[in-house]
């Protein structure tokens, strides 16, 4: 049997692999406190749930239309209008089962060889690996170089090329919990409007946790980038919905078509009654979320303060989001050997930085949604741990 040679060039994400070696463990008895998730630990509001139920028992059994129920899209408009006061017609939002085939989507779209694509190292593992997967060159840009990781434009605009098809962003930023301001996502637009043949995909699935009332800076905000800009957004995180499989996309009005064939061609629809629960999601107060970023920026200064008391720990505090990726280059180990021990020594969960490209070798991602107990207790073993 002989497959396509370009399936081998597919990356993976490996905190599935730590999810699975967490369960075996705990399977045999060990207690192991996860903090390798890529997902919060909160649940999504009650009246999400019952609008799900409501409508399968109304008989939301069958298919929907390929890009997602009218009302749905319709749902998705009006809440990008009352957030960041844009208009962006029903036709361009694609209602998919998650935010990832967006992603797959819109790099299949655009890589194939001898053309190249931009994104972020450290970055989400999938870029690297639908880049390969297309045949395309993939660039990264190294944000272990910036201050906070954050997103340097010059830095991104310097690696575009003749070559350069895609770019892709992430803000906020996963796995560093970085946020970039307004100011140099204004300095990146105004940039990419000198390359009007170079796409763009803003990945903004964490848009809505950003702390200290921070404002929001989504490519929404330049309608002049339209005809190239894909925003990748969803329910996972901000509902804590990941396991819904619910997202959604605003493309290109020329590539709509195209991509309602590729829905068509792959998932064609999305689970139907969970889309009402996705209206319903929109529709409701914020509250919500308001208090789920609360909670989490009181986690994430308990995280901090806690690991600013271990030795050779070095970190940027997270500004959204619920990862914070230190350096443990001070513990005499790199992030592989540092991830390691905590599973198997410390019995915590987390992920090495190369899980997410190769310039994070001496960084760790954890997880800070979890309970205050688990982060002391996590904190405590690693502390041990190292002494
Ligand atoms: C940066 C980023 N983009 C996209 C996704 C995919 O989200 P979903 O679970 O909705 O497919 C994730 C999930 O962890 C992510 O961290």
């Amino acid at each position: 049997m002989k497959i396509a040679k370009n399936v081998s060039k597919l990356g993976t994400e490996l905190v599935y692999d730590i999810f699975a070696k967490t369960k075996k463990l705990q399977a045999e008895g060990k207690k192991i406190i996860d903090l390798s998730l890529g997902q919060s630990a909160e649940n999504p509001p009650g009246y999400v749930i019952e609008a799900t139920i409501k409508a399968l028992k109304d008989g939301s059994n069958g298919y929907t239309v390929p890009n997602g129920i009218i009302e749905c899209r319709e749902a998705v408009s009006r809440k990008i209008k009352s957030l960041y006061n844009v208009n962006i017609s029903p036709e361009r939002i694609f209602i998919m089962p998650g935010g990832k085939p967006t992603m797959h989507y819109a790099i299949s779209f655009f890589g194939e060889p001898g053309v190249e694509i931009i994104y972020p190292d450290p970055g989400f593992p999938i870029y690297e690996s639908m880049i390969n997967y297309t045949g395309a060159k993939a660039i990264p840009y190294n944000l272990t170089k910036n201050k906070d990781f954050k997103i340097n434009a010059d830095q991104i605009l310097s690696l575009i090329n003749k070559k350069t098809r895609l770019l892709i962003v992430n803000n906020p930023h996963n796995p560093t919990g970085s946020f970039t301001e307004k100011k140099e996502i204004d300095k990146l637009a105004n940039g990419l409007l000198n390359v009007p043949n170079v796409a763009l995909l803003s990945d903004e699935i964490y848009g809505r946790l950003v702390f200290e009332k921070k404002e929001f800076p989504t490519f929404l905000n330049y309608p002049d980038l339209y005809d190239r800009l894909i925003i990748l957004d969803g329910w996972s995180k901000t509902y804590a919905m990941t396991g819904w499989r619910l997202g959604w996309g605003v493309w290109p009005e020329k590539l709509v078509n195209h991509l309602f064939k590729f829905c068509v061609n792959n998932h064609s629809c999305v689970n139907a009654a969970i889309q009402y629960g996705a209206i319903a999601a929109l529709d409701g107060p914020d509250d919500s979320i308001h208090a789920m970023v609360k909670k989490f920026i009181s986690r994430r200064n308990l995280i901090v303060e806690g690991l600013k008391k271990i030795q050779g720990i070095e970190f940027s505090e997270p500004k959204s989001g619920f990862f914070i990726f230190p350096d443990v280059k001070g513990t005499g180990m790199n992030g592989d050997e540092f991830a390691d021990k905590c599973l198997n020594e410390a019995g915590v969960a987390l992920i090495q930085g190369t899980a997410f490209g190769k310039f994070a070798k001496n960084n760790v991602r954890l997880n800070f949604t979890t309970s205050e107990e688990n982060i002391n207790n996590a904190l405590e073993k690693i502390t041990k741990m190292l002494n």
